[in-house]
């Protein structure tokens, strides 16, 4: 073996050894978790295990300070990663009592309470591998009314909500204008830019090295290097340029969704996380795709806007998606369980 491959191994032999210690149903539930989304697919979490309960700790070295500065896509990948860790537990024979803590930095952090039991499987395990985002222009076909009516039925949790916006309604036409507005506050500002071009992956190389990221091929754009990448990727990321393909990709979805949170805490960010993760879950398992359009909620002001053109009251928008039938698209990479279990 020559000494590349032995370095690299030692991280896995480490894991191996640290791992043995380990219940391995509770390694296999890690794994699951991780398979949920993250903004800019930078699987903010670390996962902390004990003899009965597995954590989930905020890695804000993954942080995204410029467009979530308050850590709320942040703390709603962990709420996707802890639905995903509890449906895994219920097929791995588990119930998990889950509850949100505050660490000694005030940090807020979970804990999933692992008990053997009976409890049913859940019928969305299989969904969890399925699941992805997909940016893709859609096929126009529409999502009938019984099928939202049963994504309607999903449970919920305390203080989140969300509403379903047909195409061509009068709200569904003032969320796309507020995406455009959202897009051109963001590609106006070169620090939003620059963030967003540090989790471009433009080739197999830098997807090898990371497994984080936005890769080439969920972007639909060639592989490069990324010296030819990043200059071609940032002269299209204009307002109207982005406006353009929005707008064409919004027009071929059936329905935009938005999620809500009474308050804007972490505890209201993960429940939001989890619901999402539920609905993600049923729209993979109906064979239906989706994909964010965070901007009018990312941007304070545009959010002010949604919560008043859309007659919120006090429920604050947190999350956009588009949803509808598409062809799927090649899968986002994921970190080694090991490197992500403290
Ligand atoms: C809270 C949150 C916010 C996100 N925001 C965006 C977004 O604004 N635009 C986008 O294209 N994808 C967005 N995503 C999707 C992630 O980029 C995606 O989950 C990640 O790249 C991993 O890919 P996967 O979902 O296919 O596994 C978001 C995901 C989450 C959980």
């Amino acid at each position: 073996m020559n000494l590349i491959k032995t370095l690299t191994m030692i991280p896995f032999l480490f894991f191996s050894l640290n791992v043995s210690s380990q219940n391995p149903d509770f390694v296999k539930m890690v794994e699951y978790a991780t398979k949920a989304p993250s903004g800019h697919n930078t699987q903010p979490w670390i996962f902390k295990l004990t003899d009965s309960t597995i954590e989930i700790h905020p890695d804000f070295s993954k942080a995204l300070p410029v467009v979530d500065g308050h850590h709320r896509e942040l703390y709603i990948s962990l709420g996707c990663a802890l639905e995903n860790l509890c449906i895994a537990a219920n097929e791995f024979g588990y119930d998990a009592k889950t509850s949100i803590e505050v660490d000694d930095n005030s940090h807020s952090y979970i804990i999933a309470k692992l008990e053997k039991s009976r409890l049913q499987k859940n019928y969305l395990f299989d969904q969890i591998v399925k699941r992805q985002t997909n940016r893709s222009v859609y096929n126009n076909k529409l999502i009938s009314s019984d099928t939202i009516k049963e994504l309607e039925r999903i449970s919920m949790e305390e203080h989140i909500d969300f509403q379903f916006f047909d195409k061509n309604t009068h709200n569904f036409n003032v969320l796309m204008n507020l995406v455009a507005e959202g897009n051109t506050q963001q590609l106006n500002d070169k620090a939003f830019k620059k963030e967003l071009l540090e989790w471009i992956r433009f080739n197999k190389k830098q997807v090898e090295a990371t497994k984080d990221g936005l890769t080439y091929e969920v972007m639909g754009t060639p592989a490069t290097p990324g010296f030819i990448g990043k200059p071609i990727v940032k002269s299209f990321l204009k307002p109207d340029k982005q406006n353009k393909t929005d707008m064409q990709k919004i027009n071929s979805s059936s329905h935009l969704v938005l999620f809500t949170v009474e308050h804007n805490n972490p505890e209201n960010w993960i429940n939001l996380g989890r619901v999402l993760e539920r609905i993600l879950l049923e729209t993979t398992r109906l064979g239906i795709a989706n994909a964010y359009l965070n901007q009018p909620c990312e941007v304070e002001s545009v959010a002010e806007s949604v919560q008043n053109q859309l007659q919120l009251g006090n429920k604050k928008p947190a999350l956009l998606l588009r949803i509808g039938y598409a062809n799927p698209l090649p899968y986002s990479p994921r970190k080694e369980v090991y490197e992500v279990i403290e």
